[in-house]
């Protein structure tokens, strides 16, 4: 089963009818450029998005062809419906529109510079025998900042070197 054109075609219609700027319409599917935190920055930029989802075999291509900007994939497996991957796409890009989080949670997370995160404490300084590292409980900042960024290397060089250019 395939998606007829004309019920989503209206659908747009009545959204972009009578706005001044058409805004940018993507398309899930698993045949889209595999999303990833450089176009979730790039789309929070975007003033309006439409997300359009597919079911069973997908969308008629003719409505495709005829609004659609860009294809977006979550990942290279195969879901029922494009719904979830809509849910992903958009809470990856609101946590990156200015205002919705404070500036410092996201400047610190993985893929923003290119590498995966350091590994995060809190208390107690003892768990199960376990430690927080000294250096974090030292209060000097640079000595921290240092520890981070080479924790940062060391955890993207052994998990995702294709990330290190
Ligand atoms: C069962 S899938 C259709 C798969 C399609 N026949 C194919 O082989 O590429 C139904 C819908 O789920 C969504 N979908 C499934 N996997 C997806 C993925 N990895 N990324 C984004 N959307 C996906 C798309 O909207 C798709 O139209």
């Amino acid at each position: 089963m395939v998606l007829k054109p004309e019920p989503i075609y209206d659908a747009y219609r009545s959204i972009v009818d009578g706005l001044e700027e058409k805004p940018k319409v993507i398309y899930l599917s698993p045949r889209g450029n595999v999303f990833n935190q450089q176009k979730a920055i790039e789309l929070s930029k975007e003033k309006h998005l439409i997300l359009l989802c597919g079911h069973y075999e997908g969308v008629d291509q003719r409505v495709i062809d005829e609004i659609v900007d860009e294809e977006i994939s979550i990942g290279d497996y195969v879901l029922t419906g494009g719904e979830l991957p809509a849910m992903v796409v958009i809470d990856a890009i609101c946590r990156n529109i200015e205002g919705v989080l404070n500036n410092e949670s996201i400047q610190d997370e993985s893929f923003n510079n290119g590498l995966l995160e350091y590994p995060q404490y809190t208390r107690p300084e003892v768990f199960m025998g376990r430690r927080v590292p000294d250096v974090l409980l030292s209060g000097h900042h640079a000595n921290i900042e240092k520890w981070r960024r080479e924790q940062s290397e060391k955890i993207t060089r052994e998990r995702r070197p294709d990330l290190i250019k």
